[in-house]
């Protein structure tokens, strides 16, 4: 009888532990340049929204453009390479910039300015994330 208590206690005990500790997620990062922009797509709208509701989003791991492979979609992105490298430093500073509601349009622009080149599909709804200007 004694030794059940004993089982029960431990048992609960584990199950307690195992509520509290952090839920951890894994983030799997994307393997192709199609997934990753999905992945940003829908980081920009996080971002969009926490701005909107006047909050300050919080960084998430994200995989960056440059090196990915592409898909038969679009034919070369080598000559894009560097503009990657600048975009993902213009993105990071959403979270530092002292206005990051202008920090996230210009990023939109940017994203706006390329998909006019090499991709107009998702062009429509990138400029309905353009945020109403600011006053000074
Ligand atoms: C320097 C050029 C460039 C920039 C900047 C850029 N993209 Fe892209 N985007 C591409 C290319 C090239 C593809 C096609 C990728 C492929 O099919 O392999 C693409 C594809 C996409 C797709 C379509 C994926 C699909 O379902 O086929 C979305 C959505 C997208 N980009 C969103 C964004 C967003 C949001 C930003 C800005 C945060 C952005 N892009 C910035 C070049 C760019």
């Amino acid at each position: 009888m004694k030794r059940l208590l004993l089982i029960a206690v431990a048992v609960l005990a584990g199950f307690s532990i195992m509520t509290l500790l952090p839920e951890r997620e894994t983030y799997e990062p994307a393997t192709d340049l199609r997934e990753a922009m999905q992945e940003r797509m829908t980081d920009m709208l996080r971002i969009h929204a926490a701005l909107e509701d006047g909050r300050t989003p919080e960084p998430k791991p994200l995989t960056p453009f440059a090196g990915l492979p592409h898909s038969e979609h679009v034919d070369d992105v080598s000559e894009y390479q560097d503009f990657f490298v600048v975009f993902e430093s213009m993105y990071d500073d959403i979270y530092t910039a002292e206005d990051p509601r202008q920090q996230f349009n210009m990023v939109m622009s940017s994203c706006i300015a390329c998909h006019q080149n090499v991709c107009p599909g998702p062009l429509r709804s990138m400029n309905r994330l353009i945020l109403p200007a600011t006053l000074p």
